[in-house]
């Protein structure tokens, strides 16, 4: 007989988004699904100069154990961003250096979620953190967004019915490409300020805004009832897993404890890499220049699809971040398109997987990751196949 596995383990979602990671992986696939970033845009010649450094100016304190917190110097820079992009005073002891900003997720879930509690998702919402938030066994109330940002009055419903947590991105959202407006932000944080139901703000895309960033942080509007949380994943590399969460005074001591219980600390040697990366190059210019690359991929991406689908369908231009948001037309279920493109070699996320309610006609593409070859060649299938199908 074998030990039963835990309630939590049995109550983590599927993840669907990794299985597609297989498939993509295919030989002659031609993935539009994951959220992975251009390869061409990483910055392979800084990282190995930073790494180089690291190694030779202190060698051992970049392979040693750290603070469970992280590397003082680059929670500093993390906290003059706050300051200076982010719009909000923070010093370096409110940011907690993370393996990826995936970690938070479960981190803030281990300190505010009792099985059964309500905590509000986006619908759609995205999926790896909603996996995460799971194992806790929450109640999930989902809150629509469209192009504005998410339905505050569903939102203001759910936090006076005592929801506890409300997970968000505002910026360049995961999975449909939108941001909220000003006015949902700031309704937003005067929702959540003092109503005790804590904000998690994730800024995985805040700084791929392709003319700088999209709105003021929610943070920076109620900086006592958000986490705010961010990744160099989409910025420097996703395979360093360093993340940040930015936690207001009074969750800091808890934070900490959790941190040490769960993982002890994210790696010295990336974290130190990355720091040493932003200190020998002018960083903002940096950010500048991704921007461009993702910039010029999704016009690449949005020519093609002009080119190649048919009026049935429609989809957004978003003002930053990797996904476009398609919809096919109502009453149809985008789960056939999937599957008939998976056959012609094309691999396209559904969307239905990121929503608690509806979302069977929409689809999320992914553009920073595959060629401009790619991306044609994948458009021509897709709509060959959206004609055939609708
Ligand atoms: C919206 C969003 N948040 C968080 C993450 C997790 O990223 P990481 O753990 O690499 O920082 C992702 C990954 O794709 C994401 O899309």
């Amino acid at each position: 007989m074998r030990p039963g596995f835990s309630k939590a383990a049995g109550s983590t979602l599927e993840s669907f988004i990794m299985g597609l990671v297989d498939v993509a992986a295919r030989p002659g696939m031609i993935s539009f699904a994951t959220g992975l970033p251009d390869n061409d845009l990483f910055d392979v010649e800084g990282l190995k100069r930073a790494a180089d450094e690291v190694l030779t100016e202190d060698p051992c304190g970049a392979l040693q154990y750290d603070s469970s917190a992280g590397y003082i110097p680059l929670r500093k820079r993390i906290a003059e961003r706050c300051r200076r992009v982010y719009g909000f005073d923070a010093t370096y002891e409110d940011v907690f250096m993370t393996s990826g900003s995936q970690v938070c997720f479960d981190l803030v879930s281990r300190m505010m979620l009792d099985p059964g509690d309500a905590m509000v998702v986006e619908n759609p919402g995205y999926l790896g953190a909603i996996q995460s938030f799971s194992a806790y066994s929450p109640r999930f109330i989902g809150a629509d967004i469209g192009p504005q940002g998410v339905d505050t009055c569903q939102l203001a419903s759910a936090v006076s019915d005592g929801a506890k947590l409300f997970y968000s991105i505002p910026d360049h959202q995961n999975p449909s490409g939108y941001s909220y407006s000003e006015s949902t932000r700031r309704e937003v944080a005067d929702i959540i300020s003092g109503s005790g139901c804590l904000l998690l703000e994730d800024d995985a895309y805040g700084e791929l805004g392709y003319a700088g960033r999209v709105g003021r942080t929610i943070k920076s509007m109620a900086v006592e009832d958000t986490v705010m949380t961010g990744s160099f994943s989409k910025t420097i590399s996703p395979g360093m897993r360093v993340g940040w969460m930015i936690v207001p005074e009074w969750m800091r001591e808890q934070t900490s404890r959790s941190l040490e219980a769960c993982c002890l600390q994210s790696a010295t040697f990336c974290q130190r890499i990355i720091d040493r990366f932003m200190q020998d190059r002018d960083y903002d210019a940096y950010l500048d220049g991704l921007r461009r690359g993702y910039a010029a991929k999704k016009r690449v991406f949005l020519d093609a699809m002009e080119d190649n689908l048919p009026d049935t369908v429609r989809w957004n231009d978003p003002d930053g971040g990797m996904f476009i948001w398609l919809r096919t037309p109502d009453g149809t279920d985008a789960t056939r398109l999937f599957e008939r493109l998976i056959e012609e070699g094309l691999v396209v996320m559904p969307g239905r997987p990121f929503h608690v309610r509806g979302g069977e006609n929409t689809v999320r593409l992914n553009f920073a990751t595959p060629s401009e070859e790619g991306i044609r060649e994948g458009m021509r299938i897709l709509g060959r196949v959206c004609r055939e199908l609708y």
